[in-house]
């Protein structure tokens, strides 16, 4: 098992260069699954859940190779002959259930396992399941498992109206119509870039699709589509990350450079909050410049659906919170309880508290390096940025699930100037009980 050891105190210099989306290459991926031929797309990162997701397609026919060297995926999807996806692949990584839409659009049946359990409490999957029963798919649930088909092998279209807004599920609904007999409308669709970006891919492919980028979204069914070639975004999660890296881990007065970047994509909210807390950034096409003031203040947040503040940033923020000169908070209105970061942070030291889904943290305590645990990617990548402004060395455990999201994480602050080791390490065993004769 590996963990990151930090030692704290070494300011942040930059600069940081942005990867491609996580969150974007992995519908991406699905989509060539829809067109009979090669497709290839750039700019992918190199990360578990990228090979997880390589191997659950597989499984259901296609040839897929990945270049960690040119970042370059190449997917062959001239034959699509088993449409399932195991329990086994699809428990390792929530997204491996676009291949619900990905496979009902291509084939027009589907045998999906269910995604599982989450830490942050129930993320269920009824809206993806729901909405593609209106588009025409005949469904049942068995041993774990979702068995669609679309009577005569071809979904008819629909129309669907999501309730929340939810990402993963307009991008299952979105693979399902575009190859459909008829047309399909989306309401309260998600507006997420990554939405966005995926759905202009399927146009190149030649799906006919309005209203991406607004709530409702129209699609008319075409009969095929084409491979295509693909530049995937920049990841606007690590985007936000380094940005809060560099306001808490910089020398205060000296900037830090963020490149290759997409600062659109973070949305007007996390914008508005970040200048609120007095940190100088200056945005142009390429770069965002960090520079952190010598005191920040303390902003609170509550995160949304796009353009709103991120979820996936809220852990990270409460670390911003943490050196900040008073009292704030983070509301999560998207997930009931994404706060497993909070008793690690408060082992650091940090003065935070949890109530509901929202956790209040007084700015301003001492924060001392210990041994703490990741339990998920964003959760461990706030543990990262504590241990960096921690007094002494922080052990950060688990960190295959930062993996899941950052190419290369330790590498990059490393070369911007934190003092930061990936290291092997033996999870504590019980030692076998003595037998009391
Ligand atoms: C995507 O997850 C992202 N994952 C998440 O990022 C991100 O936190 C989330 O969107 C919100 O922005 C990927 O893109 C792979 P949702 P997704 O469906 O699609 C409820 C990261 O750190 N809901 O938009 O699973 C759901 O419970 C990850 O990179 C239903 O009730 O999120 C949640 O409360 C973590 N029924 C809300 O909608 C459904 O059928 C939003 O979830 C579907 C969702």
């Amino acid at each position: 098992m590996d963990k990151l050891v930090v030692h704290g105190g070494s300011p942040l210099d930059g600069p940081l260069t942005v990867g491609g989306s996580k969150n974007t290459a992995l519908p991406l991926m699905a989509a060539t699954l829809l067109a009979e031929g090669t497709s290839r797309i750039t700019n992918v990162p190199d990360l578990r859940d990228v090979r997880t997701f390589s191997n659950v397609i597989r499984v259901a026919g296609p040839a897929v190779t990945f270049d960690a060297g040119t970042h370059t995926l190449t997917l062959d999807a001239a034959t699509v002959n088993h449409p399932v996806a195991p329990y086994e692949l699809v428990k390792k990584m929530r997204a491996s259930f676009y291949m619900l839409g990905a496979l009902m659009g291509r084939c027009g049946e589907a045998k999906v396992s269910l995604p599982g359990g989450c830490a942050w409490g129930p993320r269920p999957v009824d809206l993806h399941i729901k909405g593609m029963e209106a588009f025409g798919a005949e469904i049942e649930l068995e041993e774990g498992y979702v068995q669609a088909s679309a009577p005569g092998g071809r979904l008819d279209g629909g129309s669907f109206r999501l309730e929340p807004s939810s990402v993963g599920a307009t991008i299952n609904l979105l693979l399902g119509a575009v190859r459909a007999r008829g047309g399909s409308r989306i309401e309260n669709a998600a507006r997420e870039p990554d939405v966005v970006r995926f759905g202009e891919a399927l146009r190149d492919m030649g799906a006919q699709i309005d209203g991406l980028g607004t709530d409702t979204i129209e699609i008319q069914g075409v009969d095929r589509l084409e491979p295509t070639s693909f530049r995937n975004t920049p990841d606007r999660i690590e985007l936000g990350t380094y940005m809060l890296m560099a306001a808490t881990a910089a020398e205060p007065g000296r900037p830090v450079e963020i490149r290759e970047g997409t600062h659109e994509h973070l949305g007007q909210d996390f914008k508005d909050c970040f200048a609120e807390t007095g940190v100088d950034v200056e945005y142009t096409p390429e770069t965002v410049t960090v520079t952190r003031p010598e005191h920040l203040r303390p902003v609170s947040i509550e995160t949304a659906p796009y353009p709103g503040f991120p979820t996936d940033l809220q852990a990270q923020w409460t670390v911003l919170l943490a050196l900040a000169d008073g009292t704030a908070t983070v509301t999560d209105t998207i997930y009931d309880d994404r706060f497993k970061h909070v008793p690690e942070l408060q082992r650091l030291g940090i003065d935070i508290s949890v109530e509901g889904n929202t956790a209040t943290v007084e700015g301003g305590n001492p924060i001392k390096g210990a041994q703490v645990m990741s339990t998920d990617l964003r959760a461990g990548v706030s543990l990262v940025m504590a241990g960096m402004i921690a007094d002494g060395t922080t052990h950060v455990l688990r960190v295959y699930h930062l993996d899941r999201g950052y190419e290369d994480l330790e590498g990059k602050l490393r070369r911007a100037g934190i003092d930061i080791h990936r290291e092997e390490y033996e999870e504590f065993e019980e030692p076998a009980r003595e037998t009391v004769s």
